[in-house]
């Protein structure tokens, strides 16, 4: 059943409190990543063209010590945020209060502000983050109605969105355009997917994508791994891995994933080896089975990229996850951006990446463009992924 969304809701006039996820990587107070706040933009642009008043939080890192406050101020994003609705936000350096709460009621109708940090609640007693009963409610008595669109956030069951979605009234809440475009691609994509549905996973680590595989072998038609978790499992098959990164503890896993997925899974056949984690290093291809003892695997190789382009000929459904190898060196790189022009070819298909590293590869690699939707969550998409409900999602209701 559909979500309610922004649309259902009669902002004009009203106080619309929007849970947005902010959460981008900062330098020395300078954003470096911007894609969540420019994905914000439609539910923000719509509420305030309706004549809303837009009163914006979210997160910025986690809040533990006095220091993190610094740290972790997220003014940089309101005023980046007015730069890019080319209108003034007003920041309220505070979490709640007299100082908010005059502001709040000051705010005309087409106007926004943004407050502090929510996390800026957790330093007495972890309010934000254990969903403190107080919190949800006084920040739901600030407005009128409860826009969700922070679909990064949407793993976590918190004060400024699940105690909020809470107390403010079922009929009051909907989730925002982004929520709604993160559920109809991915959640589509695991529940209800045109198929055949192919996965893509990569990254380092078998143990980080444990819940996704056991998910996805039920609901995909083929697995396609890469990244150096392809050693862990090449070792559950027996073969000499030498150098390269592998989970000693997670390789009876991988052998029993193999023998649950009956032919499902399709790994690569050759890699590119080097002798030390260097971009520098002398490196070569070589078949799977030939790996030498002192060397490691950073990538997939070209005739991997050939099979896995094979593989997806005629897929209506891709979802990728995690890199294919070490892409943040040039020399590296080549099987990540050998996927992304694989999934570019498809015609027809539904292709979603599934946040994270793959996501910023693909963004980085100049990919941006030809995938039906990259996911703005990291832990939130690896859940949703992994079949998970997710609480900020669940505390909306349907239509
Ligand atoms: C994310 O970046 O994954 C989200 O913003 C959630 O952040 P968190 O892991 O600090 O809760």
């Amino acid at each position: 059943m559909a979500k309610k969304i922004v649309t259902d809701l009669d902002v004009c006039g009203k106080k619309v409190l929007m849970r947005l996820d902010f959460n981008v990587p900062m330098k020395d107070g300078i954003i470096t990543d911007e894609n969540r706040i420019i994905a914000a933009l439609p539910t923000i642009k719509y509420v305030l063209e309706k004549g809303g008043k837009v009163i914006a939080f979210s997160h910025l890192g986690k809040v533990k010590e006095e220091a993190d406050l610094q740290k972790r101020d997220i003014s940089p994003v309101a005023k980046r945020l007015s730069d890019l609705l080319n209108q003034p936000v007003k920041f309220i350096n505070a979490t709640r209060g007299e100082e908010l709460e005059k502001a709040i009621s000051e705010l005309k109708d087409g106007e926004i502000l943004m407050f502090q940090n929510t996390r800026f609640e957790d330093l007495n007693g972890k309010k934000e983050s254990k969903n403190d009963p107080e919190l949800g409610k006084y920040w739901a008595s600030l407005g009128d109605l409860f826009v969700n669109d922070a679909f990064g956030t949407a793993h976590r069951a918190h004060a400024s969105n699940v105690g909020i979605a809470e107390n403010i009234g079922a009929e009051n809440s909907a989730v925002g355009f982004l929520m709604e475009k993160e559920i109809n691609f991915i959640g589509k994509a695991v529940d209800m997917p045109e198929r055949p549905l192919v996965a893509i996973l990569g990254g380092s680590k078998v143990s980080d994508k444990i819940g996704v595989i056991e998910n996805l072998l039920i609901k995909a038609d083929k697995i396609l791994i890469g990244g150096a978790m392809m050693f862990t499992f090449f070792r559950a098959l027996g073969k000499n891995t030498g150098k390269s990164l592998v989970e000693e503890d997670k390789i009876d896993l991988a052998k029993s994933l193999l023998e649950k997925a009956n032919g499902k899974i399709v790994l690569p056949v050759d890699t590119v080896v080097a002798s030390e984690f260097s971009n520098d290093a002398p490196h070569r291809v070589v078949s799977i089975n030939e790996i030498p003892d002192g060397e490691m695997g950073l990538d997939i190789g070209p005739e991997t990229n050939k099979l896995f382009a094979s593989e997806l000929i005629g897929a209506k459904t891709v979802i990728w996850n995690g890199p294919m190898g070490v892409f943040e060196m040039p020399n590296y790189a080549k099987g990540t951006i050998g996927v992304c022009e694989s999934i570019a070819n498809l015609q027809n298909a539904i292709t979603v990446i599934g946040g994270g590293d793959s996501a910023a590869a693909a963004i980085s690699l100049g990919f941006a463009d030809k995938f039906s939707h990259i996911s703005t969550g990291g832990g939130a998409s690896l859940e949703y992924l992994e079949g998970k409900k997710l609480p900020g999602i669940e505390a909306i209701s349907n239509k």
